[in-house]
């Protein structure tokens, strides 16, 4: 047994991606006959797909989807390591579970996702968390069927966790969550290596998946009926730089958006990789989505620099300037206070350029230290506290939710295409997203689910609109 290595994560050569193509062996299909599962997921878009797979995997071995978490036999947490509360909901779960283990022994609980990539928290786990039967990696998902049946078969803790580049797997099976919507992996992993974050470390090289693999699964897609499809990475406008095939993200979009599914999607972008014929081809398609998430996580140069962003403010504020030209086009970022060493003046320039680019909508977040990136040591001789850290994400939430309700209320009174995803909290109501992924609530019927309709504004919040259908 060998524990996860961050060291061993972090190399990156030029060694040819292997791709495998995975087949169900024969000794495990029927191992879950009779019982059910339950998988918990944390954390981004790329983890709700990869629970998907997990579902799929799990019900082509016999198991069916369990809603109540104290039933299910089998119990998967497909965690997150992004942030300190991302570990800690968790290890809290995690808690949880011995509780219910005790009642209930022969529960498999199992543990998966970024953690798992981690050793400090398999160390953790392995110490002080002997109730989880065993931890699987990011680069092992099709490895669960034979965990489960060893497991079955011998009970006692197993890691099975790679810290590896990456390979590719084509053909795992997948239980989609919506009818209608549907994710598709485009490029896995992350060479970026920007100094806060823990991802190019619990997923791997940069990866990109054949266009004719994508293309194969949009098609599949679109037969099925599925109005929307989001191309999913931790950097998609890095698409195709590590196969040498001639193509980019522009083609690649270029021939999703000719399968003529009705909505396409792409999340995330970073700044560095996005080209003017990506823009290009954005601006030609009325099918992509005229939606862009370009995370910008400082306006201080100073600051970019520490944390290996690789832009300045200027040229960041040059490439918004260029999706601006797009029509009706809607950019949202992210952003990170408190990184080691901001001042008041660095975070300033921060607000700085939410004024310049009075964003559609923000996900803001305190920095947390993670063991093992470069900026955790910085963060050592950080003399910046804590409730500074929170007073200024305080003024940057005032900002920024005042720019998305500026942004809301522009809408009034237009007409917008939604599709329509369910019930909406709100009594009676239904909830569907414009093209610029804008969420808005309406009076309609259910009958409405899966279908684009036409929606005039009638009301804008910073958070939402409400429409009111337009026959
Ligand atoms: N601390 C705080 N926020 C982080 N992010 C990534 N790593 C950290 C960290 N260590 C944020 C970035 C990224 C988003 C997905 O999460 O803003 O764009
Ligand atoms: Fe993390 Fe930077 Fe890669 Fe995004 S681009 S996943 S923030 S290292």
């Amino acid at each position: 047994m060998e524990l996860p290595n961050l060291d061993k994560a972090r190399k990156r050569t030029k060694n040819k991606v292997e791709e495998i193509n995975y087949e169900l062996n024969d000794l495990y299909k029927n191992i879950g006959k009779n019982k059910t599962f339950y998988v918990k997921t944390y954390g981004c878009q790329m983890n709700e797909h990869d629970s998907e797979n997990i579902e799929g995997l799990l019900e082509s071995i016999g198991f069916k989807k369990n809603n109540d978490m104290e039933e299910a036999d089998i119990i998967i947490l497909n965690t997150c390591s992004i942030r300190e509360n991302a570990h800690n909901k968790a290890f809290g779960m995690l808690g949880r579970l011995k509780h219910l283990k005790e009642m209930r022994p022969n529960t498999i609980v199992a543990l998966c996702g970024c953690m798992a990539q981690e050793e400090v928290v398999v160390s953790e786990i392995l110490e002080k968390h002997k109730h989880v039967n065993f931890v699987f990696g990011t680069h092992n998902l099709y490895d669960l069927p034979r965990l489960i049946y060893e497991n079955m078969h011998n009970v006692k803790t197993n890691i099975c966790v790679k810290s590896v580049e990456g390979d590719l797997v084509e053909g795992l099976p997948v239980k989609r969550v919506s009818k209608f919507k549907a994710y598709v992996n485009i490029i896995y992993g992350c060479d970026k290596f920007c100094t806060y974050c823990i991802v190019p470390y619990t997923r791997g090289k940069q990866r990109s998946r054949k266009m004719e693999d994508i293309l194969n699964e949009v098609n599949e897609l679109k037969e099925n009926g599925y109005q929307e499809v989001t191309l999913l990475g931790q950097n998609v406008n890095a698409y195709g730089k590590d196969l040498d095939l001639g193509y980019d993200l522009a083609d690649l979009l270029e021939e999703v958006a000719k399968t003529n599914i009705p909505r396409v999607r792409f999340i995330t972008s970073h700044p560095w990789d996005f080209t003017d014929r990506m823009i290009e081809v954005i601006k030609k398609y009325d099918n992509i989505m005229k939606y862009v998430h370009l995370p910008v996580q400082s306006g201080s140069d100073k600051i970019l620099k520490l944390m290996g962003r690789r832009y300045t403010k200027d040229a960041y504020k040059t490439l918004f300037n260029k999706l601006k030209e797009i029509d009706g086009i809607s950019i949202t970022t992210d952003i990170i206070v408190g990184f080691p060493g901001e001042t008041e003046e660095d975070f300033l320039d921060t607000l700085d350029i939410v004024k310049y680019c009075k964003y559609d909508g923000a996900f803001t977040f305190i920095y947390s230290p993670r063991v093992g990136t470069p900026a955790a040591k910085l963060f050592e001789k950080d003399e910046t506290t804590l409730e500074e850290k929170e007073q200024r994400l305080y003024r940057l939430n005032e900002l920024i939710n005042s720019y998305s309700l500026e942004s809301n209320k522009r809408m009034l009174n237009n007409e917008y295409q939604i599709l329509v995803e369910g019930l909406s909290n709100k009594d009676g109501m239904m909830y569907g997203y414009t093209e610029t992924n804008k969420l808005v609530n309406f009076k309609g019927n259910e009958d409405l689910i899966g279908k684009i309709v036409n929606i005039r504004i009638i009301d804008a919040k910073s958070f939402s609109l409400d429409g009111e259908l337009v026959e």
